[in-house]
């Protein structure tokens, strides 16, 4: 894989300021963005009064702690413009979350928050070794999702040559990348597991195409994941983060030249990490729920939203910026199965060191006599294999699902093909079991 790091003198100057430096704009903008939620959206004003604290009490980035969290049924009590603080004409683009569980979530954007959002992105992409000039393949889909357009307007500012392929249709993203030879390839890591699978498919050597850097996100993926991608395309990937309620993909993001965690863009949004159970902030370096704080924002400013993803915050390293851990899952995701929590994150990891056995997989959950059971469905590495190999290797994952998590899981293995593939975010956990 080719050294893709990117030269220091085209970071943005605050990527690489000082400590001080970075702390002090983030006390002037946390102060004009709480003002800002306060002034213009009912339910900061209500909520600020109600907890006795106002934007003008903040003289360090201490006192946000004092103000009161955002929790996601907020955002659906005001469906669908109620927490946006400009009037409508000012509102250059609307996205909404997909909505699987209800209301959709619709969240809006002026047209200085799109020159911020291009701003992070193309420093996201930067980091992630591109360059003005390259070419970028965007697999993640288009339309009131943010990943496509995201990814779409920061490609512009660093000035690439992008292509708006989207999600889906899998064999032509597999023509495009060997007919056109673009650089990178934005795609969630499990959509980037379908066009690897498409490359076998069609007879082709993903080894040979022309992609340097993989830049996957929109859901968890583990390390083991990332050395699999790596040495089946020969190139280097790397996570990006990010969440439609805050801005949507370019929240933060890994730098190629250390792949240590994501640098995360303090100058637009300023992360806590509390105790998920008690709300109380977590000691520095240690575990728990990530809480974003808008600090740029003027059509959706966001306070202490509570995201449900569980890291825990790094000091930098490549950039002066804190790095989060990547991301262990959503504490929704959590599977608590006879009081043991599980993660599908965990169960990718088994998988992955498992031999025999391909990169998909998904978690089925039932409760057969009132007794929670999992079940693993994965499939076999290569349609080959003989049926006491598929057997051996279903075992050998029940073996490791036990050791290592230390549960009881029925391990299905499937032919090739037998698990369901993803064109977006994967659907890792069927929940067959009864409601209420
Ligand atoms: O998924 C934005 C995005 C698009 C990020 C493309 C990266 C690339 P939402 O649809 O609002 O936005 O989903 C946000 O996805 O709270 C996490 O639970 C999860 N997520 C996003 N990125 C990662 C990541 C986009 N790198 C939710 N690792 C977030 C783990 C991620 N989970």
């Amino acid at each position: 894989m080719k050294d893709l790091t990117p030269p220091r003198d085209t970071l943005d100057p605050i990527e690489i300021a000082s400590r001080d430096e970075i702390t002090a704009l983030q006390v002037e903008r946390l102060r004009w963005s709480l003002n800002h939620a306060y002034k213009n959206v009912p339910f900061y004003k209500d909520s600020f009064d109600a907890a006795g604290v106002h934007p003008d009490d903040v003289t360090d980035m201490s006192d946000l702690a004092r103000f009161p969290f955002t929790v996601k049924s907020d955002l659906r009590a005001n469906y669908p413009f109620g927490m946006f603080a400009v009037p409508q004409d000012q509102v250059a683009r609307i996205h909404a979350s997909s909505g699987t569980t209800g209301q959709p979530t619709v969240v809006g954007y002026t047209q200085t928050d799109l020159d911020n959002w291009a701003t992070v992105v193309a420093r996201s992409l930067r980091a992630a070794g591109l360059r003005t000039g390259d070419m970028l393949h965007n697999a993640y889909g288009y339309g009131l999702f943010t990943g496509g357009l995201g990814i779409h307007l920061g490609a512009d500012k660093l000035g690439l040559t992008t292509y708006p392929i989207s999600g889906g249709m899998t064999p032509r993203q597999v023509r495009l990348i060997t007919d056109f030879r673009p650089k990178g390839i934005t795609v969630t890591p499990s959509y980037a597991l379908s066009i690897l699978d498409e490359f076998a498919a069609q007879g082709l050597d993903p080894r040979d195409c022309s992609l340097e850097v993989g830049i996957f996100g929109a859901e968890p993926w583990t390390n083991a994941m990332r050395k699999e991608i790596e040495q089946a395309f020969d190139m280097h990937a790397v996570d990006i983060y990010g969440l439609s309620e805050i801005m949507g993909p370019g929240v933060s993001q890994e730098c190629v030249e250390s792949k240590d965690g994501l640098h995360i863009w303090e100058d637009h949004f300023y992360p806590e990490i509390i105790n998920p159970e008690t709300g109380a902030p977590a000691a520095e370096g240690e575990q728990g729920e990530l809480v974003f704080t808008s600090l740029t924002k003027e059509a959706f400013p966001i306070i202490r939203y509570r995201t449900r993803d569980l890291t825990r915050l790094l000091p930098g390293t490549a950039r002066s910026m804190r790095r989060m851990e990547k991301v262990t899952g959503r504490s929704d995701d959590m599977i608590i199965l006879r009081g043991v929590n599980v993660f599908p994150t965990q169960i990718e990891e088994a998988l992955m060191a498992t031999p025999g056995l391909a990169p998909h997989f998904q978690i089925e959950l039932s409760r057969p006599d009132r007794m929670d059971q999992m079940r693993v469905l994965c499939e076999c590495a290569d349609a080959s294999v003989s049926d006491d190999a598929r057997d051996a290797a279903g075992k050998a994952l029940a073996a490791k699902i036990k050791q290592t998590i230390g549960i009881s899981a029925r391990v299905e293995v499937a032919s090739v093909g037998g698990v369901a593939r993803s064109e977006g975010k994967a659907v890792r956990i069927l929940d067959k079991r009864p409601k209420g």
